[in-house]
């Protein structure tokens, strides 16, 4: 067992934190409050290859490992989750999915673009009466010959109008079920294809959030993913490693707003002495490094898992459920530690705490998450 990091992973992670230091903490504050999209910041992350790190180099993605991603990830989150959010839905939805499962034709026109940041991805699953029951799909793409015509609506689309390319998960067989389920490449400006409203949201508000409708909107055939009813599987597999993206997420908002806490509490004077001098603050800074050095450990295990080629269901839900927990508890610790200064945007934490929220919520609920696990542990 080996806990040291590479020389390539401390580059990486480096690298990560430079960016997220120079690049987008400035105009954090004030993206969040006007729910303002990173364009510049995300143009220039596909620029540094954040956007398409695990991707095949042949289509102009790293060729990295999860190990990689997952300290990218928790040193951007750090900073701005609604930035990380954009790269972990392009890296280990999109990119992911097309990379492992696309035809060679589907990532030379597609991939290839994604890696770079030429254009952006979107993954679109969720519909207004199938979030965590993913099963009961009301989109539907009906089979015409060499197309198919899509109709439905999907809700709380991360890059809903920012993306160029979606990855939609339709029924195209009811009576088979899941198993009569595709997943479609569809590209933004396709007649019917419409952007609905922008969501206003609690946390991550400067991602871009999005229903979508589709009005008998013609996709070509060879925009399917997969073999015929591949597409539930194939929204499972990818999900299952945009989970440890999203852990790595809210690793890093709970690590980020430790290290603010921390940094607060050696400076903020109360009774004669720096607040960390006394014991009800230290002892909340023990807990808050604690409890994000598990949630780390599980974090990097699920992705090692991922890069050994072991199964990683488990060990990803696992990661996701604590690191998520570990970033709300965090941050209202962190709120705390702050005191009056807590509650105000200057200071952002109340910031991170309000992003928080959502890694509970989006790729599978905590509780979808539970399901996940204890269905694994108890089938042997
Ligand atoms: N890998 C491969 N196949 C899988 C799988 C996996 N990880 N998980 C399930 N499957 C397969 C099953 O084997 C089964 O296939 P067979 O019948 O051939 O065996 C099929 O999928 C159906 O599985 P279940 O019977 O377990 O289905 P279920 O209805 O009980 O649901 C669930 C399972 C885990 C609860 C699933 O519905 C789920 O994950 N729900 C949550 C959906 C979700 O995460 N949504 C997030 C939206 S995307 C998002 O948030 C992105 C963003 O913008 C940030």
């Amino acid at each position: 067992m080996d806990f040291k990091l590479t020389e390539e992973h401390i580059m990486i992670r480096d690298a990560a934190r430079d960016f997220a230091r120079t690049e987008l903490l400035p105009g954090v504050i004030e993206r969040d409050e006007k729910q303002e999209f990173p364009a510049e910041q995300v143009k220039k992350m596909g620029e540094l290859g954040f956007l398409g790190m695990m991707a095949s180099p042949e289509y102009g993605g790293g060729g990295m490992d999860t190990i990689s991603y997952v300290l990218a990830m928790e040193e951007i989150s750090k900073i701005d989750a609604s930035a990380s959010v954009v790269m972990s839905v392009n890296n280990s939805l999109v990119c992911w999915g097309l990379d492992t499962y696309g035809s060679p034709e589907q990532k030379e026109k597609y991939l290839s673009k994604l890696t770079t940041g030429e254009k952006l991805g979107a993954f679109c699953l969720s519909e207004p009466e199938a979030g965590s029951d993913a099963t009961s799909q009301k989109t539907t793409a009906i089979d015409k010959g060499d197309h198919y015509i899509l109709n439905g609506t999907k809700n709380w689309i991360t890059n809903g109008n920012s993306a160029d390319f979606y990855l939609v998960i339709a029924q195209t067989d009811r009576e088979k079920k899941h198993k009569g389920i595709n997943a479609f490449i569809v590209e933004k400006g396709w007649e019917g294809f419409e952007v609905g409203p922008k969501e206003q949201k609690l946390g991550i508000r400067g991602s871009d959030t999005h229903s979508l409708n589709f009005n008998d909107v013609k996709v070509p055939k060879e925009n399917r993913i997969g073999e015929d009813g591949f597409g539930f599987k194939f929204a499972m597999k990818t999900l299952s490693g945009g989970r440890i993206g999203i852990a790595a997420q809210a690793l890093g908002i709970a690590a980020g707003a430790y290290e603010l806490a921390k940094d607060y509490s050696k400076q903020r004077k109360a009774f004669g002495t720096e607040i960390c001098n006394h014991q009800a603050i230290a002892f909340k800074l023990a807990d808050m490094h604690t409890s994000i050095e598990a949630a780390r450990h599980l974090v990097m295990k699920a992705a090692w898992d991922k890069d050994q080629k072991q199964n990683y269901d488990l060990s990803g839900a696992m990661a996701k459920l604590e690191a998520s927990k570990v970033a709300m508890d965090v941050t209202v610790e962190a709120v705390q530690v702050h005191g009056g200064n807590g509650y105000v945007k200057e200071y952002h934490v109340e910031r991170l705490m309000r992003d928080a929220k959502i890694t509970q919520i989006y790729e599978g609920t905590s509780e979808i998450q539970k399901i996940v696990i204890s269905r694994s542990i108890l089938k042997d």
